[in-house]
């Protein structure tokens, strides 16, 4: 890598945290007036401002148009400040200044969705995180600025919903067949906050008591046909507030709590106080119109957002370099939630997965910086997998190092020191380790450096004095930016087995954690280390990084045999799973020999199939192309991959023989009663007709068109289509059709329709053509253009031959309209570095191409990363 000869990007438009200053004036409330018009929205705000540091009166706006300004009802003239494309500045303001300003703004041509937007016919939406506000009205609009908010929202009454955040005070006619709501929210809150929805929306009501008895207005806002889809979110809603009571102690603090959801929105949801804003893919969820993944991520994301409220919200960001405290800490909350939705192993499976898939190249390539960046130019541009779901990770290591109830004695004093501030994630981790009286400080590292660290371990039985010795060594691939790397604390959660009977040992060493245990939790924060374990009578097989204790790339020198022992033996099913995806993974990338993973496989699936059948399904997991050309850092070729994969599961099909069609028929997902144990016999439902595909079952495609036409279930339905569609089977036209007509006026399910199209294995450059000039395709829609641009990426082969073009289009054209959306597209290209040749030129040379063509901070900074390697 050589970021250092090719500056990312020019030095004035990057902001560095170092640079951090407090605030020179707070306000200590706003008055928003928002009164919306077919052509125009006009907003008036009443800022009491006190001063705090000397310097000059900064208030941020883009894109505002100032009709006046005044201080303590003075009006200024235009001698008086200075304005530019960014901000609006007083010199010599008084210590007290009421200001209030009036601008002019477009919601109805607002196509980057930030700020206040039309989305869609009759509704209005914001989306002021992270700097959206500043698009609404002049402001400090920055984490560290607190304020309480009165909002006063009019318009026409053809609008019958008028919301904001906190309590409704006040409503009525405004003249001219328009109306006006007052809302007041009590407890102080950054601007990224604020919400207001106009529009024309049904409600679904319920209630919910707090453990302080405060009694809770809940609303889910939506179309009217799409009420009854939302009532999963509203139990889901219900089960987070008593989730967060039990498990941080942390009730509920206003008597209403509002969602709302939209169609046109660029990322999953947002937390505004009071006023959570959705996209219709996140609260949405109907086992006839949604898949089952999709009903688990509603219900994390309801989940997500709910829990912001106390770990983001009560307790916000001091700047946006924080982001990853409050993201880092939700995420790690909200998975824990799910964990007890499903099957724990299940949903640790997937958060790994999407960890592995996303994050570890993300970290491995141009675009790695560490969970806390220390710069950049588009805060935006940092809303990663790094941030998240890393965040997430390191989280869940302190929690793991202290144990349930340590951790929640650090955070109790957490939220008895910060609430109602700004903090830093130095102020979260001092806080954990006093609560907990637990030294966490190095863990600081972890948020302070990129890269996912190599683990490297060996294991050696003495047979003679029967102790085992396990070698630990970690490491770092050196960053040009950043130079000291340093040795990072790494819990290693480690089991042995009998390799003979296949029983877990009892650990004795004095290095674990707590001694004499069977499920040891080892410290490792050295850059080497032998610990060992005594009183061991038999050779073991160890398991390492149990349920995945810390994100690092582990490199173990196992044999191909004792994975497969571990595949059958080992109790805990994150590690069952990850032992079948490091043998799969030899076998793919590294040529091993595929017996050994089919026998075990063989051996172990009916008893789990009969136990846990979700977990079975994962156990069928075959890495996907895309993750296994993320393991590949050169000359990566994917047809090879793709050959290899297929190669891989003909042979699964035709080693399970009979099995195959026999589980098919005797699976009754209508016969379980839970529904995580329905959605993993669907699921293996659908792995089993797709493999009976692979086996050339004359049969298959009448299963699949039967499955199809019979089933009321989205999964089940789009299961079978998947198989007719991408094995050109001769009834896919006739079912993609009758997909069509089924769903054509349902977002949700359209967008698998085209998802489905996009990702067929021989799609070309015409398939996207058709689908991107279809009439139901549009632009403005991100979901919409998620699903052909993520279909078309479920198979890499497509995505790095013609696909090329059709993201550098799309970020082309979204650098004007959309650039958080171009700027995420974009990024699918970021590994073009490790293409074999030709390849490799052809795409750095359209990506250099493109670079003067494209504008935005956004779509530019990604475009730099990209290419500075
Ligand atoms: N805070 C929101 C969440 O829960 C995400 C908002 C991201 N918005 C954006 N424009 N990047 O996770
Ligand atoms: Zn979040």
């Amino acid at each position: 890598m050589n970021i250092a000869a090719h500056p990312v990007v020019e030095a004035d438009q990057t902001v560095y945290l170092k640079d951090y200053q407090k605030p020179t004036f707070s306000v200590e409330s706003i008055q928003l007036d928002i009164r919306v018009f077919a052509e125009q929205t006009l907003v008036t705000a009443t800022l009491k401002m006190q001063r705090q540091t000397p310097g000059d009166l900064v208030l941020l706006g883009r894109d505002l148009e100032l009709k006046s300004i005044s201080i303590n009802g003075k009006q200024l003239s235009e001698s008086e400040y200075k304005l530019d494309a960014e901000q609006l500045s007083i010199s010599n303001a008084p210590d007290e200044a009421v200001v209030e300003t009036e601008v002019v703004i477009h919601p109805e041509t607002n196509t980057q969705l930030e700020g206040l937007y039309l989305a869609g016919g009759d509704l209005f939406v914001t989306q002021n995180e992270p700097e959206g506000f500043r698009k609404i009205t002049f402001y400090p609009d920055r984490p560290d600025v607190l304020s309480v908010f009165t909002t006063r929202v009019e318009a026409d009454k053809k609008y019958p919903v008028l919301l904001a955040n906190g309590n409704l005070i006040e409503a009525g006619e405004a003249g001219e067949g328009r109306h006006y709501t007052i809302w007041e929210d009590p407890t102080k809150k950054p601007s990224y906050l604020f919400a207001c929805v106009i529009g024309d929306l049904a409600v679904l009501k319920d209630r919910y008591t707090t453990s302080e008895g405060r009694d809770v207005a809940l609303e889910i806002y939506a179309e009217e046909k799409d009420i009854p889809k939302c009532h999963i979110a509203m139990e889901a809603l219900k089960h987070s507030m008593r989730w967060d009571e039990e498990h941080y102690g942390r009730p509920y603090d206003l008597d209403n709590y509002m969602i709302v959801a939209t169609s046109q929105f660029n990322m999953g949801a947002m937390e505004n106080k009071g006023l959570n804003i959705f996209n219709t893919s996140c609260v949405l969820a109907d086992e006839e119109y949604t898949t089952d993944a999709a009903i688990m991520r509603v219900q994390s994301v309801i989940a997500h957002e709910y829990f912001h409220n106390w770990t983001g919200n009560r307790i916000t960001c001091r700047d946006w370099f924080q982001l990853c405290l409050k993201e880092g800490l939700t995420v790690f909350r909200d998975q824990s939630f799910s964990e007890d939705l499903q099957s724990a192993a299940v949903q640790r499976i997937d958060d790994v997965a999407v960890l592995k898939a996303h994050q570890f190249p993300e970290d491995a390539g141009p675009l790695s910086h560490p969970p806390r960046p220390d710069h950049f130019v588009e805060i935006n541009n940092f809303y990663t997998a790094t941030v998240y779901e890393k965040g997430a990770e390191i989280n869940r290591m302190m929690a793991t190092l202290l144990g349930k109830e340590k951790f929640r004695k650090g955070t109790d004093e957490y939220f008895k020191r910060h609430d109602g501030q700004a903090v830093t994630v130095e102020d979260w981790v001092a806080a954990l380790t006093a609560g907990s009286g637990v030294d966490l400080s190095e863990f600081l590292l972890w948020y302070n450096q990129p890269g996912t660290p190599k683990l490297e371990a060996k294991g050696e039985y003495d047979t003679e004095n029967q102790t085992y010795r396990l070698h630990l060594k970690q490491s770092l691939k050196t960053h040009p930016k950043y130079p000291d790397l340093k040795a990072l604390p790494v819990p290693v959660a480690l089991a042995l087995f009998n390799a003979q009977t296949g029983e877990q040992e009892t650990l004795h060493s004095t290095a674990i954690v707590e001694n004499n245990v069977k499920d040891g939790v080892y410290l490792f924060d050295q850059p080497e280390v032998t610990i060992e374990f005594t009183g061991v009578t038999a050779k073991p097989v160890a398991s390492l990084l149990r349920n995945f204790s810390a994100p690092v790339n582990l490199e173990f020198n196992y044999s191909d045999e004792e994975l497969a022992f571990l595949l059958q033996y080992e109790t805990n099913g994150f590690n069952q799973w990850q032992a079948t995806q490091t043998l799969l993974e030899r076998i793919l990338l590294n040529g091993h020999d595929a017996q050994i993973y089919l026998n075990a496989i063989q051996q172990t699936l009916p008893a789990v199939i009969a136990k846990d059948p979700l977990l079975a399904s994962r156990l069928f997991d075959v890495p996907a192309e895309g993750y296994l050309g993320s393991r590949i850092d050169q000359n990566y070729n994917p047809a090879v991959v793709n050959e290899a994969r297929e190669a891989l599961l003909n042979q699964l099909a035709q080693n399970l023989g009979d099995f195959v069609k026999e589980t098919y028929l005797s699976l009754q997902p209508e016969e379980q009663k839970e529904f995580s144990q329905a959605m993993g016999v669907r699921a293996l439902k659908n792995i089993m007709l797709s493999l009976m595909a692979r086996q050339g079952d004359a049969e298959v495609f009448d299963l699949a068109y039967q499955q199809y036409q019979q089933t009321g279930n989205m999964s089940e339905r789009l299961g079978a289509l998947k198989v007719l569609v991408w094995n050109d089977a001769a009834q896919a036209k006739e079912a993609l059709q009758d997909f069509y007509t089924r769903f054509k006026d349902e977002a949700l399910s359209l967008d698998q329709w085209f998802m489905i199209q996009a990702a067929h294995p021989k799609a070309t450059a015409e398939t996207v053509q058709y689908l991107t000039s279809h009439a139901d395709y549009d632009l403005s829609t991100p979901n919409r253009i998620r699903s052909v641009s993520g279909g078309l990426n479920v198979n890499p082969v497509n995505t790095w031959s013609f696909g090329v073009q059709h993201f550098i289009q799309l970020a082309k054209y979204l650098d004007e309209k959309n650039p958080i959306v171009g700027s995420r597209l974009l990024q699918v290209l970021s590994r073009w570095y490790t293409l074999a040749e030709p390849q490799r030129s052809e795409v750095k040379t359209a990506l250099e191409a493109l670079k003067p063509q494209v504008k935005s901070k956004n779509v530019s900074e990604t475009l730099n990363s990209m290419l500075s390697i």
